[in-house]
């Protein structure tokens, strides 16, 4: 039997992307496609999306007021998928990125934007929109948070119930707001409760969602683990525990035609596991495009948002070491100013050998991946991580920290897995400048061992990271909770 799945996110690539979520929403439709489930995916009309969504779209709804602002529904397709989009002109009409104005706060309605997007979802699932009919939605992170919520406590009149999965790809992000938006919500009183949308005396989007909805996922088995602890959990670990029955880890996938070094045509010269030696061209456009110097030892890369999150601050601190015994580094990235200054200041002291590029670009991040040798992930914490995924396809070598979805799918080349020949990267214990500098020494020694290292690349090359496993299980998943729904 056919599922109709309404998939509803902030960012789905390639209409708005600001990190993974994107590259995850925009792989989901093809990915459960092929395991009988029809995703459509609902984003807001943020000017970006409005723009590539073009004129072929059709009004499909109308709100006069829908969390109290005039909006309409537009249908169209992104690529074979059909895609919703919320044009509410008052809320997603600006400039600034999506959660964020052009100087990188916070906006000040945002609980209104996205409990107006939830608000529209519930809607659209419950049958507002003629011929558009949905038996689960999936809901992502805080800011489709409230979408269980409104299923179970305010659903559209006479509707059915509708089941629903809330994914978290980042506990840290959980959309708290203050208590006196509550009644704004257009929930009945009785939801402000800590079974309902009460969090520590306001009210909390993601807490809502994992509260409400019939199954909590998160992108990576070892996460799932995590976030059980006062250290990852954030404030969340006793939901979590409460409702540890409901809770799965479903490890990303990537999309395998995007991010496919044989035909990417972001690369200088394509190239695969068997024809290896092609990768060197990449390599030399690269070294070219950063201004370094070619050198014997490894070219480290970066593609990454630069923030306590991803350990950069902790990075740029090794720098010098890692120039020191003959390593070089290229990284592109944006976020925190000081951290951003840290690694300019680390490239004004190494001409030639540290290329920094500050901004967010598509295309040089595959020209990043298919050209180092070796990606620095040093997370703190990682849900999922798709970049090491990228480097793994790319061949190039992952240096990550020990968690999360870095955990699950990057073996370390320690010697019981080298004499198995089953290593694909380095792993390090903890985030510190001790074990940072030390993972970066080690990947120095291994690629100064040429057959061990080509090992390295071609067992993360020829791993299946593609959507097959994870597709099959979010399917298996919403079967299992339309079937006890009966
Ligand atoms: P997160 O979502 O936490 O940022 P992920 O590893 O899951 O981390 O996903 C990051 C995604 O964003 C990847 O597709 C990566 O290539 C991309 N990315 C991050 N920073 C940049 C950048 N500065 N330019 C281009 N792509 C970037
Ligand atoms: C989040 C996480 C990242 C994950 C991505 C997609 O941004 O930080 O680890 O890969 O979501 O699920």
């Amino acid at each position: 039997m056919s599922l109709k799945v309404l998939s509803v996110a902030s960012e789905a690539a390639p209409l708005i992307k600001t990190g993974g979520l994107a590259d995850v929403a925009g792989a989901l439709p093809a990915a459960l496609a092929e395991h009988g489930v029809e995703v459509t995916t609902l984003v807001p009309g943020y000017p970006a999306v409005l723009a590539k969504l073009g004129k072929k779209a059709k009004a499909a709804h109308k709100w006069d007021a829908l969390l109290g602002t005039p909006a309409r529904l537009l249908a169209g397709t992104v690529g074979d998928h059909p895609l919703l989009v919320l044009d509410a002109p008052a809320l997603f009409a600006r400039e600034g990125g999506p959660y964020t104005d052009a100087s990188g706060r916070d906006w000040d309605d945002n609980w209104r934007r996205f409990a107006a997007l939830a608000r529209a979802a519930t809607d659209i699932a419950g049958g507002a929109v003629k011929g558009r009919a949905f038996d689960l939605v999936h809901a992502h992170d805080w800011q489709a948070g409230m979408v269980p919520a409104y299923l179970r406590l305010a659903p559209l009149a006479g509707s059915r119930a509708v089941p629903s999965v809330i994914t978290i790809h980042n506990m840290a992000f959980q959309g708290y707001f203050p208590a006196d938006i509550f009644p704004q919500l257009g929930l009945p009183a009785s939801a402000w409760t800590v079974d309902g949308v009460e969090s520590y005396g306001g009210v909390g989007f993601l807490k809502a969602g994992m509260q409400l909805a019939d199954a909590i996922t998160t992108v990576s088995p070892t996460y799932a683990g995590e976030i059980r602890s006062v250290e990852f959990g954030m404030g969340l670990e006793g939901l979590v525990l409460a409702r540890s029955n409901r809770v799965h880890g479903i490890l990303n996938g990537i999309d395998t035609h995007e991010w496919n070094p044989a035909s990417d045509r972001n690369l200088a010269a394509p190239f695969s596991a068997a024809k290896l030696a092609a990768r060197a061209k990449n390599k030399r456009a690269l070294e070219q495009e950063f201004g370094l110097e070619p050198g014997d030892g490894p070219l480290f890369i970066v593609v990454s948002r630069l923030t306590w999150q991803k350990g950069m601050d902790v990075l740029a601190g090794v720098l010098d070491h890692l120039v020191g015994i003959g390593g070089r580094l290229a990284l592109l990235g944006a976020g925190d100013g000081e951290i951003e200054h840290a690694f300019l200041a680390a490239a004004a002291r190494h001409p030639g050998r540290i290329g920094v590029r500050i901004g967010y670009d598509e295309s040089l991040a595959h020209r990043l991946q298919g050209g180092g040798d070796a990606i620095l992930i040093p997370s703190r914490f990682e849900p999922c991580g798709l970049t090491q995924l990228y480097g793994l396809a790319y061949g190039c070598v992952p240096v990550v920290s020990r968690t999360g979805g870095l955990a699950d799918t990057v073996i370390d080349a320690n010697p019981a897995a080298l004499a198995a020949g089953a290593a694909t990267g380095v792993q390090m214990n903890a985030v510190s400048h001790n074990a940072l500098t030390m993972a970066v020494s080690r990947a120095v020694a291994l690629f100064h061992r040429p057959a061990t290292w080509k090992r390295l690349q071609t067992n993360g090359m020829k791993a299946d990271f593609s959507w097959g496993a994870s597709g099959a299980a979010y399917a298996a998943l919403y079967r299992q909770l339309l079937e006890e729904q009966g």
